[in-house]
């Protein structure tokens, strides 16, 4: 990815930002070049999103460890390792599978804080053939950063994400340590 010439941060300068996801998801291939191993793709995807979109201060995966979420690749700042299933925003939609945006992290019961800066976020599961892989989240300092157009621009980026990397065999291997 490093010398390839067709990347470039984008920015939102006269777009709108429905328009800014159309045109980072004709980049993201090109970060991924058709390489496959999930950790490099995990992690320049949150390097990618982190800074692509504005007003972010996390970007990052929790990956299913058994019953708990695991830090996986992420951008920011140091954040707590292990949450349990159920548990903050990540554990809640871990649990129910679902995207959740929450306009105000401290108005959510049981959010985890890990970075002070954080007042909004948004969290969408990860599922792999129907199997909960773990989750992708976002923080951001401004309150209510995340809307409905984030939900379907970072769902459309997760697919490609997703259509780029082997995550049913990683996640096997992962099991086994
Ligand atoms: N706020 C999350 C924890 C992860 S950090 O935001 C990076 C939560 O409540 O699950």
């Amino acid at each position: 990815m490093a010398g390839n010439k067709l990347y470039r941060e984008t920015t939102m300068v006269n777009q709108t930002k429905i328009q800014h996801y159309q045109e980072l998801s004709l980049q993201l291939s090109h970060v991924f070049e058709g390489e496959h191993d999930a950790i490099a793709n995990m992690a320049n995807f949150t390097s990618f999103l982190f800074y692509n979109l504005d007003r972010l201060n996390w970007a990052g995966f929790y990956l299913l460890r058994g019953n708990d979420l695991v830090l996986g690749p992420f951008q920011g700042k140091p954040a707590c390792i292990r949450i349990a299933m159920g548990k903050g925003v990540c554990g809640t939609v871990a649990q129910a599978r679902q995207t959740q945006i929450v306009p105000d992290v401290h108005a959510f019961p049981g959010h985890i804080p890990c970075d002070s800066a954080s007042n909004s976020e948004i969290v969408i599961p990860i599922l792999i053939d129907g199997e909960l892989f773990g989750v992708l989240d976002l923080d951001s300092p401004d309150f209510s950063r995340f809307d409905e157009d984030d939900r379907q621009g970072l769902e459309k980026l997760l697919e490609i994400f997703i259509a780029n990397c082997n995550l049913s065999r990683f996640s096997e291997s992962m099991k086994s340590l």
